[in-house]
């Protein structure tokens, strides 16, 4: 990191990164604890003990909104200072704006963090949070696409590194989705009720549901795997050209695939199958980028067999591609008419949230930490290791038991006798699913554990460790 430095050349504004990636680690335990609470929940309803803030109905939104703007989000913020540093060979733009970034960040989860077991809702899935956070937000991010774009702008080296273009296009997309989405009439501090009305409003809701796992859960994440990947295996990108085809191909292809969330619905029957299509043809794009990060290890796959960390960001790819291609399948009318409302919906999302984004994630930090204060790597590579088959013995057993269920629910629900009666009630498929939901704790537990592990090794790496400000290189290397 420090290689080709003088003395006296200036550093990066990594103070801001480090914390970004701490904050990423406390809110991936917070999150994950409430996913095995409600999970248990799930099997066990007493578990909601009588309290209104401790039911399901409040834990499940603070859950989505803690494992994904929290602990996603600060993985995001963390990696993109430190890779736009990186690859543009220069400190942030505005590093004391970056700093206000963190800390409104910090607060917009705080206050969600209180807001949502309250029962304080715009009740729109993953943009729930009342109007005063909303704006909150959008200041937030507007001063991240100044520092972001701005870094990008005062480059030391003519090339724009990929993985920027897939970071600038997260944070371009995100902005619009927030704001287009949350438009509100507030009635109160803490209600509000939507600018659109009807269908109009479901459309708008699941355009900005759809692009939130297309450029929150993927796009971020993609710049993640084009920086930290090539980095750890110490090899060149696959191919630049592949990345720049999938790149366009994703941004473009992603805005119009929401439709598939509204099948069968008030919805006209053009839109649901316009969102079908691009769903189909969103395969080849996410593809493209799997196959790109996988191949990056191509003629030095003996790595993966001692890294524990090349394991999770590239096992975290396979999930990537088996999630792109289920949810296209899911996408298909016939088959979504099967799938939705099932739990196989909750067995897809968790292959790209614990397979994808998860496992990405963890590779990044664990790459990332040790780095950051001036460490070689983690203070235990095996706790590295044990994390690893952990976490991916949890995706497993969660997915699975996901997928059996759903499938179960979806066939018992349309089973009809000769004369046309329904042969099962609600309530046995409720019953059915009971095991699967055991066994989805179980996974879900591992999954918790292995982040436990995960914050224990962290504290120990950073513990007592006095982090070096990183010089920026004086002659920039070829690539990044
Ligand atoms: C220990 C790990 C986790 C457990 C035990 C867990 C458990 C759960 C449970 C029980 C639900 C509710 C399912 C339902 O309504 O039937 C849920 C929903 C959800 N979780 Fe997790 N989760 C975990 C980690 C994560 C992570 C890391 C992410 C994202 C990065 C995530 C994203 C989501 C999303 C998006 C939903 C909403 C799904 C939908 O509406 O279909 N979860 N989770
Ligand atoms: C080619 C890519 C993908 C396509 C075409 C796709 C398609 C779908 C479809 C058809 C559904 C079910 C909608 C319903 O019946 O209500 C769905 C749900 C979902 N998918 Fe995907 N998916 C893709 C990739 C991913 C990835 C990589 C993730 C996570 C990182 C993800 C997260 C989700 C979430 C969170 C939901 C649940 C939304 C909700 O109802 O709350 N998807 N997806």
């Amino acid at each position: 990191m420090s290689n080709n430095t003088a003395p006296g050349s200036p550093v990066y504004s990594d103070t801001v990164v480090r914390l970004f990636s701490l904050a990423a680690v406390l809110w991936g335990v917070v999150g994950m604890l409430v996913g095995v609470i409600i999970a248990a929940q799930l099997t066990w309803p007493e578990l909601n003990l009588g309290i209104s803030f401790l039911s399901y109905g409040r834990l499940r939104p603070l859950h989505t909104n803690a494992v994904i703007f929290a602990f996603g989000g600060c993985v995001l913020f963390a990696t993109s200072y430190h890779v736009v540093q990186r690859t543009c060979q220069t400190k942030l733009f505005m590093p004391k704006l970056a700093m206000f970034t963190f800390i409104g960040w910090q607060l917009v989860i705080l206050a969600a963090a209180v807001s949502l077991p309250l029962g304080f809702t715009q009740g729109k899935e993953y943009a729930e949070l009342e109007w005063p956070i909303d704006l909150l937000i959008a200041v937030v991010w507007v001063s991240y696409a100044v520092v972001f774009f701005g870094t990008v702008g005062i480059r030391k080296v003519r090339h724009i590194y990929v993985a920027n273009w897939f970071f600038g296009a997260f944070i371009i997309a995100v902005a619009l989705l927030h704001i287009v989405n949350s438009a509100a009439i507030p009635v109160s501090l803490t209600k509000s009720y939507s600018a659109y009305a009807g269908v109009q409003d479901a459309m708008v809701q699941w355009w900005y549901g759809h692009n939130a796992v297309g450029f929150f859960l993927t796009a971020g994440f993609l710049g993640i795997m084009y920086y930290y990947i090539p980095k750890q295996a110490g090899r060149p990108v696959y191919s630049y050209r592949l990345s720049i085809v999938h790149f366009w191909a994703l941004i473009f292809t992603y805005m119009w695939a929401g439709p598939h969330h509204l099948h069968y619905t008030a919805l006209p029957d053009w839109v649901q199958s316009i969102g079908m299509i691009f769903s189909l043809v969103l395969l080849a794009p996410s593809w493209g980028g799997m196959i790109n990060g996988i191949m990056t290890l191509s003629g030095a796959w003996h790595k993966l067999r001692d890294d524990p960390i090349l394991k999770f960001l590239i096992v975290s790819l396979s999930f990537y591609g088996m999630s792109t291609f289920e949810g296209p399948m899911m996408s298909i009318k016939t088959v979504n008419a099967l799938s939705h409302y099932t739990d196989w919906t909750v067995g897809h999302v968790h292959s790209g949230a614990l397979g994808w984004v998860g496992l990405i994630s963890m590779g990044a930090l664990y790459h990332l930490i040790p780095r950051m204060y001036g460490k070689k790597q983690m203070y235990s590579v095996r706790a590295i290791e044990l994390h690893f088959w952990i976490a991916t013995i949890g995706i497993v057993l969660y997915i699975a038991a996901m997928w059996i269920a759903g499938v179960m629910q979806g066939l018992m629900w349309r089973a009809v006798n000769p004369d046309g009666t329904l042969v099962y009630t609600f309530v046995e498929s409720v019953k059915a699913t009971f095991p699967f939901y055991v066994i989805r704790l179980g996974g879900g537990l591992l999954y918790f554990a292995g982040m436990l592990i995960m914050a224990w090794n962290t504290v120990m790496t950073v513990r007592g460790s006095k982090p070096m400000p990183a010089q920026i290189p004086m002659v920039a290397p070829a690539h990044a």
